[in-house]
């Protein structure tokens, strides 16, 4: 049985394979309307999510199975102290894959060893979000036509921002990658994903606090939301919010084929102004994720495509 907690679980092959499968699903979906028939989906969410809870129930229902879950911790008997392995004991009687995401970092992975049924990490506190990395991977591929031979600025909340640090780890592994971090020094890729996939694998990378310097190199613009809720003081969040506002003015040096994204939601740092830009590829990026997520669903199912 295979889980999914961390994205280098699978290899550069099973990324590949499940872009290929998500590709063909997003031409004919109606030949997937029954590939998971009679088969359930739990989505344990104990922190709050409007995508990635909505994009994997949608997936689940798409690929003809069922979909149950909670989307409070509040609501569950986490409240009354309930561990996480214990939910998911009792879960994996009801259903046959978990979707969960948890303020703590490694919640999943506990959750993967006490459990009957696959588990997939929906995000974990600060730390991953490899469905969003998957996601992040469909949208550079259908757009861009390509994973490697880009240069990438990650600008934002490189800190706490866990969709960050999935896919910095992820597009290591191709060919001719660059990295420009954009972010205010409080808010800095943290040492251990430098150090384990950046340097590790010699990756040319610059730091920047500027985004305006380096918008003319950038073949993708990954903007993140500055996540206010892993902060320890509100003071520091509000004095760093803003420090990044994409505006139509700071794309006027940019290529014409940039590719502008972001993990979603958004809050400050994108303009809506900047919705109308056809470089603006955020929303579509969103759609890509139930697709994906149908590819991984039937992965960790062991549903042959047929197709
Ligand atoms: C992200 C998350 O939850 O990490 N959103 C998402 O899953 N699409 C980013 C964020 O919350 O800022």
């Amino acid at each position: 049985m295979r889980h999914l907690i961390d994205i280098m679980e699978l290899s550069t092959e099973e990324i590949d394979e499940l872009i290929s499968t998500a590709a063909r699903i997003i031409k004919n979906p109606m030949k997937y309307r029954e590939a998971c028939k009679y088969k359930t989906l739990a989505t344990l969410f104990f922190e709050p999510s409007t995508r990635t809870r909505l994009s994997f129930e949608a997936a689940m229902i798409e690929l003809g199975g069922s979909v149950l879950g909670f989307s409070e911790a509040n609501s569950s008997s986490a409240a009354k102290g309930e561990s996480v392995a214990d939910t998911v004991r009792v879960v994996g009687g009801y259903s046959d894959i978990i979707a969960m995401r948890h303020p703590k970092e490694g919640a999943p992975l506990v959750a993967s060893m006490n459990s009957t049924v696959p588990i997939i990490n929906a995000g974990d506190g600060g730390h991953n979000h490899p469905t969003q990395t998957l996601t992040d991977l469909l949208t550079i591929s259908q757009i861009k036509g390509r994973l490697d031979n880009l240069t990438i600025g990650l600008c934002g909340d490189l800190k706490f921002g866990r969709t960050v640090h999935s896919l910095i780890a992820a597009m290591s592994r191709y060919e001719g990658i660059r990295f420009v971090l954009i972010s205010p020094e409080e808010l800095k890729v943290p040492s251990y994903v430098k150090a384990e996939h950046i340097k590790a694998r010699g990756i040319p990378y610059t730091q920047s606090r500027t985004l305006e310097d380096v918008m003319p190199e950038l073949d993708i613009l990954y903007m993140t939301r500055v996540q206010r809720e892993r902060f320890f003081s509100e003071e520091e969040y509000l004095r760093l919010r803003d420090t990044y506002i994409l505006t139509p003015d700071k794309l006027k040096n940019a290529k014409q084929d940039l590719c502008i994204m972001h993990p979603l939601p958004r809050v400050n740092e994108i303009s809506t102004a900047v919705d109308s830009d056809p470089r603006a590829c955020y929303f579509e990026q969103a759609r890509f994720g139930k697709f994906i997520r149908m590819a991984l669903i039937m992965k960790l199912l062991e549903v042959e495509d047929e197709n």
